[in-house]
């Protein structure tokens, strides 16, 4: 913290009393408003932790949904230098062409749907398409018109049946790509559905397509399977390059993966605001919609500008802390768009002003400890930051 309460407590315009280091970073920001840290120090020892498990093979970045909260910029700038991160892999096109006109070099696949306009734009900015359609006329034409061969990847649906062209049709339709000249061939990819017993049916599947196209004399490019999961559970699938996102990001899945003690991943996202009231309740008085919590005993509390329109769950009022000057508090009632609610105990021991951490690299607040605390999942807490919160890469 290192501010007094005294210094919140007597000032009457609380954005203009503030040390200039902690000022938000726009004019437009209220250093009231929540706001999310990037742990570039951490982000880069993910990445190291990822490399030396699969070492040499490169690493192919998500970094979706917004490099999963983080900035897709921010986490591409941050890892572009890193020499183990062969590329980047997104799913929506904007994104695609926001890591271009970032400057962005290194090859970006587009895991996502486009038609042929998007298609031509992805070219255009040297974006690889992933495919799974019979789409040879539209490559062919989009080629003729760029004046280039298009690089691209097959997404092959060995059994999660989401995207991906089924694994006993994947063949013809890679065998009718690989003989156009309007396409350059650079991978194969499938994904696991994560169920220990089915994945190995999933690589068997998978492995015996490429073999089987290999027999053919086809270079299928980079062969590629696995995400976080799979750098856990599956070292036969690592293949020819991983494709993890949330591991970079440092949070564990599943729990049972930090005991592992395969991966020594460092969360690189925090979540943070900064108390604005601090009140008693009597008991019998309640807080939040629909009186969520009615105070048992004479207690105090204190309202976070944060809310669930931030990316804070609804559920994180059933069971998630926070943590204030070093103490994790509850939060209590319920979690509205754009406060929650922490129960702080008989003393006033927060002060408005105070950082309230959501989610740090501390253990207690990981993304981890608050979503197992409220039954959510670290894939909702980060994806679902809203996007406009200031971002500060520490
Ligand atoms: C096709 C594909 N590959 C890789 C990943 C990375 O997954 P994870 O964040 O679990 O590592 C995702 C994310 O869901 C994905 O959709």
């Amino acid at each position: 913290m290192g501010i007094s309460r005294r210094f919140f407590l007597g000032a009457g315009a609380f954005a203009l009393s503030l040390p200039s280091r902690l000022r938000a970073t726009t004019a437009s920001d209220s250093s009231f408003d929540p706001w999310i840290e990037i742990s570039a120090a951490n982000l880069r020892h993910n990445v190291a932790e990822v490399a030396r498990r699969v070492a040499p093979r490169p690493i192919l970045a998500v970094i979706k949904n917004n490099g999963y909260g983080l900035g897709v910029v921010n986490v591409a700038r941050l890892l572009e230098p890193a020499a183990a991160v062969s590329g980047f892999a997104v799913v929506k096109l904007a994104e695609a062409v926001a890591l271009r006109e970032a400057g962005i070099r290194k090859p970006v696949l587009l895991m996502g749907p486009f038609d042929e306009a998007g298609l031509e734009e992805a070219v255009a900015r040297d974006v690889m398409p992933m495919v799974y359609t019979s789409i040879g006329d539209q490559l062919d034409r989009v080629a003729a018109r760029q004046g280039r061969p298009i690089p691209l990847h097959v997404c092959v649906d060995t059994g999660i049946g989401r995207v991906g062209v089924p694994h006993a049709q994947a063949a013809p339709l890679i065998r009718d790509l690989v003989s156009r000249r309007s396409v350059r061939l650079e991978g194969v990819m499938m994904t696991f559905a994560e169920d220990p017993a089915f994945d190995r049916e999933q690589l068997a599947r998978f492995q015996s397509l490429c073999a089987s196209l290999g027999g053919d004399g086809i270079r299928v490019g980079k062969r590629h399977a696995a995400s976080s999961f799979g750098l856990f559970q599956h070292p036969d699938a690592f293949l020819d390059m991983v494709r993890p996102g949330m591991a970079i990001y440092g949070m564990y899945s599943e729990p049972k993966f930090r005991r592992a003690g395969v991966l020594d991943l460092r969360p690189a996202v925090s979540l943070k605001a900064r108390v604005i009231y601090v009140k008693p309740l009597r008991a019998g008085e309640s807080a939040g919609y629909n009186r969520a919590y009615v105070a048992e005993r004479d207690v105090w509390v204190a309202t976070l500008p944060v809310g669930h329109a931030d990316g804070l769950p609804r559920v994180a009022a059933k069971g998630g802390r926070v943590r204030i000057g070093g103490s994790l508090y509850p939060l209590i009632a319920s979690v509205s768009a754009s406060h929650s609610i922490v129960e702080i105990g008989p003393e006033p021991r927060v002060a408005v002003g105070d950082v309230a951490t959501l989610f740090d690299a501390q253990e207690g607040s990981r993304p981890e400890d608050l979503a197992a605390a409220c039954g959510s999942s670290v894939y909702d807490l980060t994806m679902h930051l809203n996007p406009l919160l200031p971002r500060r890469v520490l």
